[in-house]
């Protein structure tokens, strides 16, 4: 036996069949670890509650992976309901490790976005839930990076704001929450973000390029992201962040 190999850890995944769900499950399913995988599709509906007992039975890890289906201000009640029916199922469970990923910039951004509130709300319920626990916010995703561009074209020109975005790819986000999740409890706010702190103009010639299309880019310090007012900063982690590998560029070449 390698005494240092780290111990086979009993996870549920929660959120298990979307986008980090869904390669959290494939990477600590290679790494040997246990999985009790819970989307309403597969064992429990954590906004009712309904299943979520069972699917916490003997965990010795809970990851918070789920998502509202609407990214609007009715988000706040998802996740006020889905992380109180969780901290008191954790709790009850006696899990060892509670972990939720968050959004760096929620803390800023939640007094004018109820999702971002949601948000808090969650980390909240983590935090005071009894169980052991680790917040990871991260930045966007690389995924993203194209749907934000587009969400900003007016007219064939792309109007950004005057701020700084630092996006990781997706995958270097969830090989940094498993090896976060299987080691011990924080029991803080950790921040993770990509290689790059870019502009939002350098972001959008980057996808431009990528695309080969020649749209003319302007920055309009009162374009917000999706409707937000940010300042220049709001969306990037602080320096002692952890950092993905990947920059933008690259990631786009590959996919
Ligand atoms: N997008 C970003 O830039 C960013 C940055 C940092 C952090 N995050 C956070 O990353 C997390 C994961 O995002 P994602 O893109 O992977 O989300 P996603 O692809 O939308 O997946 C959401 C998951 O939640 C499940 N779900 C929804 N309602 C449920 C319910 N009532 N009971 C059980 N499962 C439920 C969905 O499955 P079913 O619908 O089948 O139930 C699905 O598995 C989110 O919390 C988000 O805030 C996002």
């Amino acid at each position: 036996m390698n005494p240092t190999a780290p111990a086979t850890r009993s996870v549920t995944v929660i959120g298990s069949t979307g986008l980090i769900g869904s390669q959290l499950v494939q990477h600590l399913g290679a790494a040997a670890h246990r999985i009790v995988e819970v989307s309403q599709s597969t064992r429990a509906d954590v906004f009712t509650g309904e299943g979520l007992d069972d699917a916490l039975a003997g965990a010795d890890v809970v990851i918070d992976v789920v998502n509202s289906a609407t990214p609007d201000d009715s988000a706040e009640g998802f996740f006020r309901q889905t992380s109180a029916n969780l901290s008191a199922a954790a709790a009850t469970a006696g899990v060892g490790h509670y972990v939720v990923l968050s959004i760096v910039g929620a803390d800023l951004l939640a007094p004018v976005a109820g999702y971002m509130r949601g948000k808090l709300a969650q980390e909240v319920a983590a935090a005071t839930s009894g169980v052991p626990w680790t917040v990871l916010r991260s930045t966007q995703f690389h995924e993203l990076t194209e749907s934000i561009t587009e969400s900003l074209v007016v007219d064939d020109v792309v109007r950004v704001p005057d701020a700084s975005i630092q996006t990781i790819a997706s995958a270097e986000l969830v090989e940094i929450l498993a090896g976060i999740a299987v080691g011990d409890p924080l029991d803080a706010i950790h921040e993770v973000g990509g290689p790059q702190r870019m502009s939002f103009a350098d972001m959008a010639h980057t996808v431009l390029a990528h695309q080969h299309r020649d749209l003319r880019v302007v920055e309009d310090p009162a374009v917000g992201y999706f409707g937000l007012p940010i300042e220049a900063t709001t969306l990037v982690p602080d320096d002692t962040a952890q950092r993905g590998a990947t920059p933008l560029a690259d990631w786009l070449a590959r996919s």
